[in-house]
């Protein structure tokens, strides 16, 4: 006969009849012996429930240590009057142990098992296993596996086929430097883990998949923040005869249930909208926070004849001058500073500040302007009295960076609670670089929406590519593929792409092309950012069970590490003569 392990989850003793008999599974969270009697607190995956004992009885109570690992047998009471805890779900009862088993001793922990203790990252990493424990990250990975259950249910019904695609590939070009794993087989040769699964979705839809999803893990070596790791999840999607209306409405669709999920209400749609350039011009940013205002104005119509240099050169130029209002600031001469120094190193020539004083400026500029100049920039900014507003001349593009920069800085989002979506279209098809070079601002098998305006004005060709904004955050990206392979050739030659590099590294794709490729689009959704700002996690690290560390290493395992000298032989590697030496003196100086 099997050994009972458990009958009730914690939780549930709140509801359970007094005088039934439970058997709870869990770990000991918290002890006090109160003489003759001892109390401890029971956690399991669903929360915490006091149990009584008498050491007389049961003297393996006085035994119990943090986190050791129990089964209690017992009966459910009510807490005497006065020793209720409201605070707690089963605050009002309790469990009168009649067996105490102790099912594994626990180490003295390294850190204590308590969402109200600050306990340094690297140091939660290195034992994460016990991080799970501590409610928070329990509750992150809860969410994080009723989002995508509810996600994946939602394509489901939308007649969505899951279809998984490899991890190890030859090279996709998503614009991130690419992780390599050696061949055993064919030395010398090496597959790169994928960007994203790009290039096998769309060979999907050339095979007449026609709804296609998948979970896939993507990894890219590019340098961390906060949102990025090199290895995440994207929710990866593509369908036929689609355009962005339909790819725009499925992601909606999925997307609400995951949010519903997590938050218990799904978010209003259809999701607003707004272009690149919109975007651009009003928040300095593709990304824009929608949270708060303080939106960029164009003041150069302000400036059209102003005799202070730093805004007529600007003008004359072909640039313009932009301002935001930030509103009533207290801000010392070291911090405006400060902000000057920051625009600066964001590639403004300088940063103008005023705060609006009795219906006119206080900025160390103000003598150099007129008065009306003064006063229809408060009007335009709609300033009133102690409002600090920043004004930027220059190129246009950097002027509204610079701005949308400080915006994001200095802007008062009111927290995570509030959930502010948008949909970002129009992208420009490429990015242009100092030195004139191109490379596609999304990925290179976007559909521009000119093919003229594409090969004879790249730089200002708009690409059908959207992207979903949450909060400030890019979720997730998308766009409408290109189909013909004519098309999709003349795009790498805009790129510089030489016909060899062409051929040897998509030749295979150019080909499948050419098979009767069906019209098809798609996107992915960052899964990762998205979990993070559904529980309100300041990095995505919260929201994935073992991820690696700002500096690329996993603490917990020791990844990345050294492999035995045999292994490399058996891959034909070896490494440069400038890394050994490197090691070596690395092992030297450890000894
Ligand atoms: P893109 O490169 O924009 O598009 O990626 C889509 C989304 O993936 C998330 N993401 C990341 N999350 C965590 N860490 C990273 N390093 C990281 N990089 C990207 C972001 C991003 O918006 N194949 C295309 C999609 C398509 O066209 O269908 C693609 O991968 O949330």
């Amino acid at each position: 006969m099997s050994e009972i392990l458990r009958t009730t989850y914690a939780a549930e003793i709140a509801d359970a009849e007094t005088g039934s008999e439970v058997v709870l599974g869990g770990w000991v969270s918290r002890s006090r012996d109160m003489g003759g009697v001892i109390f401890f607190d029971l956690r399991d995956p669903s929360g915490l429930v006091q149990v009584v004992l008498d050491p007389a009885e049961l003297p393996v109570g006085a035994e119990l240590k943090m986190e050791y690992c129990v089964k209690v047998t017992g009966r459910v009471q009510a807490r005497p009057e006065g020793t209720q805890n409201k605070d707690l779900a089963t605050g009002l009862v309790e469990v009168n142990a009649s067996d105490v088993e102790v099912l594994s001793a626990s180490d003295v922990l390294p850190f204590m098992v308590d969402d109200r203790l600050n306990v340094d990252e690297l140091i939660r990493l290195r034992y994460r296993y016990l991080d799970f424990r501590r409610p928070t990250m329990a509750a992150n990975l809860k969410a994080r596996a009723k989002a995508t259950a509810a996600m994946r249910r939602s394509l489901d019904d939308m007649s969505f086929m899951e279809v998984e695609t490899p991890t190890l590939i030859a090279s996709t070009p998503e614009g991130a430097r690419d992780m390599l794993v050696p061949s055993r087989l064919q030395q010398g040769s090496f597959y790169a883990l994928p960007q994203s699964p790009q290039i096998f979705k769309q060979l999907l839809m050339v095979g007449g998949i026609d709804r296609y999803f998948q979970f896939a893990r993507c990894y890219r070596d590019e340098d961390f923040r906060s949102d990025r790791q090199l290895e995440f999840t994207q929710l990866d999607i593509e369908g036929s005869f689609w355009d962005e209306e339909a790819v725009m409405q499925t992601i909606e669709t999925a997307v609400s249930a995951g949010v519903a999920a997590v938050r218990g209400e799904a978010p209003s749609l259809p999701i607003p909208r707004m272009t690149w350039t919109e975007a651009m011009h009003r928040f300095g940013s593709d990304k824009p926070d929608l949270r708060f205002g303080m939106e960029i104005n164009d003041l150069s119509g302000v400036f059209s004849e102003t005799e202070f240099k730093g805004f007529s050169g600007a003008i004359a130029d072909g640039g313009s001058v932009r301002g935001i209002n930030v509103g009533p600031r207290d801000f010392s001469r070291s911090a405006l500073d400060k902000l000057i120094d920051q625009a600066k190193s964001l590639g403004a020539k300088g940063l103008v500040w005023a705060f609006c004083e009795e219906g006119t400026w206080r900025s160390p500029v103000a003598k150099f302007l007129s008065d009306g100049e003064k006063e229809a920039v408060i009007a335009q900014l709609e300033a009133v009295e102690g409002d600090l507003m920043l004004i930027v001349a220059g190129p246009t593009r950097n002027a509204l960076e610079v701005l949308g920069q400080l915006r994001v800085d200095l802007g008062q989002p009111t927290g995570h609670e509030e959930l502010r979506f948008v949909w970002i279209t129009q992208f420009p098809v490429f990015d242009v670089h100092e030195d004139g070079g191109l490379s596609p601002a999304h990925h290179p098998f976007t559909q521009p929406e000119s093919i003229d305006q594409m090969i004879n004005d790249p730089e200002n060709a708009f690409a059908r590519a959207y992207d979903l904004v949450l909060n400030g955050s890019e979720l997730g990206s998308g766009s409408v593929r290109i189909h013909d392979p004519v098309v999709q050739t003349q795009v790498f030659d805009t790129l510089g792409i030489s016909p060899e590099e062409r051929e040897s590294r998509f030749g295979w794709f150019l080909e499948a092309l050419r098979y009767g490729t069906p019209p098809h689009a798609g996107f992915a959704v960052g899964v990762d950012r998205l979990l993070a700002i559904l529980v309100g996690a300041s990095s995505i690290r919260d929201v994935i069970a073992f991820p690696k560390t700002q500096r690329g290493i996993d603490p917990l395992s020791g990844s990345p590490s050294l492999v035995d000298n045999d292994q490399m032989i058996e891959l034909g590697l070896d490494l440069r003569p400038e890394v050994k030496a490197a090691l070596a003196e690395k092992e030297d100086s450890n000894d």
